[in-house]
């Protein structure tokens, strides 16, 4: 990977760890930061080596938002283009042919709360707070928020979180289905790895297309989803990891996956 101003990066076996690094500013996502998640996702989804990664952040903040002070000298124009590319990095998240595991170690507001709800699945530390404090701005959650979070807790309580700018706790975001599952603090990113390595166990193809079904799934209507599961799950029969998969279902022994 290259050297990042704004990103740490390390990779423990196939799992790579970004951490979002300004916490002098809470890792807020001004344009620099924006343009190096972008830049080291595209390392990830062509590096081989890497089959799954945790985004964190370093700190007391997973992610504080986007850039206030940034945002304030921005024109109409200027913050347009700025959601656009906010956007435009949670779609490239969203949509990595890897899983993205997203371990909430603190903060997780505005942009920060978005940039979690685009990866996959959320784990969040005890002392994780969430919350959509826009509108609190005089502006809309505006990096997919507004489209993201109902989709994962429903109208209702998108509304409510939302319109209120209320800053909820790792035990209630649970509640609501906001995140997956909550640990000790100091327990969160060995969870992260074990779960990072349980999923790259499995056949990364499979893990992979189960991914683009959800994804395109939730977005269509059920025929349109079934549709588009009956083709993606057509293709794993064709790869290697499919014969070895059963084979060694079959015969009794753990399974060696080759993304093949
Ligand atoms: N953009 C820019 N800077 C931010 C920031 C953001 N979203 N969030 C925090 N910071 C900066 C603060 O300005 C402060 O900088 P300073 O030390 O130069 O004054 C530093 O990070 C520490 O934040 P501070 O507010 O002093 O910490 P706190 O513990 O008192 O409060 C928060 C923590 C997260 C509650 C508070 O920082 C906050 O409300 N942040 C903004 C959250 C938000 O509205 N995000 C959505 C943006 S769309």
């Amino acid at each position: 990977m290259k050297t990042y101003k704004t990103l740490l990066f390390e990779q423990n076996g196939a799992t790579g760890v970004v951490k979002v690094n300004r916490p002098d500013a809470l890792n807020a996502l001004n344009a620099e930061v924006l343009t190096e998640l972008a830049s080291i996702f595209d390392e990830i989804a062509r590096d081989n080596s890497v089959g799954a990664v945790i985004l964190t952040g370093e700190g007391r903040s997973f992610v504080a938002g986007a850039d206030i002070a940034a945002m304030r000298e921005m024109s109409a124009l200027e913050g347009r283009a700025f959601m656009l590319k906010g956007q435009a990095v949670m779609q490239q998240i969203e949509t990595l042919p890897k899983p993205v595991i997203a371990a909430v170690n603190g903060f997780a507001l505005g942009g920060g709360c978005e940039l979690a709800m685009a990866c996959d699945i959320r784990l969040a530390s005890e002392k994780a707070k969430f919350g959509q404090p826009e509108v609190g701005l005089g502006i809309i959650p505006g990096f997919g928020g507004t489209q993201r979070l109902p989709r994962l807790v429903g109208k209702g309580m998108a509304k409510y979180l939302i319109f209120s700018a209320e800053m909820i706790g790792a035990d209630e975001a649970k509640a609501i289905g906001l995140v997956e599952k909550v640990y000790a603090p100091e327990t969160l990113m060995e969870e992260a790895m074990k779960l990072a390595e349980m999923i790259l166990s499995k056949a990364p193809i499979a893990v992979a297309l189960s991914k683009a079904a959800i994804n395109n799934g939730v977005n269509v209507d059920l025929p349109t989803g079934v549709n588009f599961e009956a083709e993606a799950s057509a293709s794993p029969f064709g790869s290697e990891d499919r014969l070895e998969g059963m084979s060694a279902f079959l015969e009794k022994r753990p399974a060696a996956f080759r993304n093949k």
